[in-house]
């Protein structure tokens, strides 16, 4: 299993590529960024673990050279939210990124599990899939927007309520977009079921909801979530690569295109939108099948999905109208 991070030297790539450089499911890891990836790289090749490692920067082919033979793309590259900024403002930078390493990508490595970890999610992966879809290349069930972090951040937060000894043994799904009110958790869902009592029910979904405005808030303009992020992209990554080497039952929380994912096209008749976090059940070829969990939802849960609808289509337009209508 070859691993690419694109964007290693940063905040997440950093942390991301050291618990790739650990994981004994990867077998070379190369590292790609704008700067800073040959000390990266040097640093974690010390490191006595499986994976062989190199890291590239733009000269020399550098891109061709990390992504050629890659069986999965992380992508963390783009600049992080500052105190006032929301996910929506880092469109203009980090779209016309992510647009170059997806160009990349279709040209050196289209059969490659990608994950889209910058933001806006909500409009890079459709950017992606539209970059892919010109160069003759998309294959939806192996493009994936990282959406774990809310995932996560759910599990987390309803411990201080549940007191469970274990966080991560809650399952909760967080499905919609990944972006303040797109991000709709469903705590109705948990499995095993978690009882919130009903004065905190909105707080909690707030909490969750504008997670990474604390982490932004509390770095005060040093940048957003890295480390929480890292841990959260790789346990996606761990799970897309043991469902790509055989491990059956794994569902994930993750936005995927629709109408390319076994039972996605109800999904997105009935949001609305071709894009959505929906729990995925995992296989070889990647997303093999799409949940449809909304009918489930309780009523207040039903309120927050139809205000995340509405916001989610825009964001997905302006990422489809960034690739087919460039500024
Ligand atoms: P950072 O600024 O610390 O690191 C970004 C890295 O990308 C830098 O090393 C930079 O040199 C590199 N880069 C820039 N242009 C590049 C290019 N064309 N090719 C390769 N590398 C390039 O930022 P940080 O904190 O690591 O965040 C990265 C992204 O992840 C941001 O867009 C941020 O909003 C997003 N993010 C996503 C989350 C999620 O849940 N999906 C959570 C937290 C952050």
């Amino acid at each position: 299993m070859k691993a690419v991070v694109a964007g290693a030297a940063g905040g997440i790539g950093q942390p991301l590529s050291l618990l790739l450089k650990a994981c004994p499911l990867v077998d070379h890891l190369s590292l790609y960024d704008v700067v800073n990836t040959p000390g990266v790289t040097a640093d974690l090749s010390h490191i006595s673990s499986i994976a062989k490692i190199d890291g590239y920067l733009p000269a020399d082919d550098g891109m061709k050279k990390a992504l050629t033979g890659a069986d999965i793309v992380i992508i963390p590259a783009g600049i992080p939210r500052k105190p006032g900024m929301t996910r929506d403002d880092l469109f203009k930078i980090n779209a016309g990124i992510v647009r170059g390493l997806i160009e990349g990508v279709a040209e050196h490595c289209p059969d490659a599990f990608v994950l889209v970890i910058s933001n806006p999610v909500n409009s890079t992966v459709p950017i992606a899939a539209e970059v892919l879809t010109a160069a003759g290349n998309f294959n939806a069930k192996k493009l994936f927007g990282v959406t774990t972090l809310d995932v996560v951040r759910a599990e987390t937060f309803v411990q201080a309520i549940t007191g469970t000894k274990d966080p991560a043994q809650t399952v909760i799904p967080v499905i919609g977009g990944h972006s303040g009110e797109t991000i709709v958790p469903l705590f109705s869902q948990a499995k095993p079921s978690v009882d919130i009592p009903k004065e905190k029910l909105d707080e909690l979904t707030k909490r969750v909801q504008q997670g990474g405005d604390e982490v932004v808030k509390a770095k005060d303009g040093a940048g957003s979530a890295t480390l929480s992020m890292a841990y959260a992209g790789y346990r996606f990554a761990e799970r897309v690569m043991q469902a790509a080497k055989g491990k059956s039952g794994i569902v994930e929380s993750t936005f995927v295109y629709l109408p390319g994912v076994e039972g996605g096209d109800a999904i997105a008749k009935e949001t609305g939108c071709n894009y959505f976090s929906v729990p995925v059940e995992l296989g070889k070829e990647g997303a093999v099948k799409a949940h449809n969990i909304i009918g489930s939802a309780n009523e207040y849960e039903k309120k927050l999905l139809q205000t995340c609808y509405g916001e989610l289509k825009g964001n997905i337009e302006k990422g489809i109208d960034f690739v087919k209508n460039p500024p």
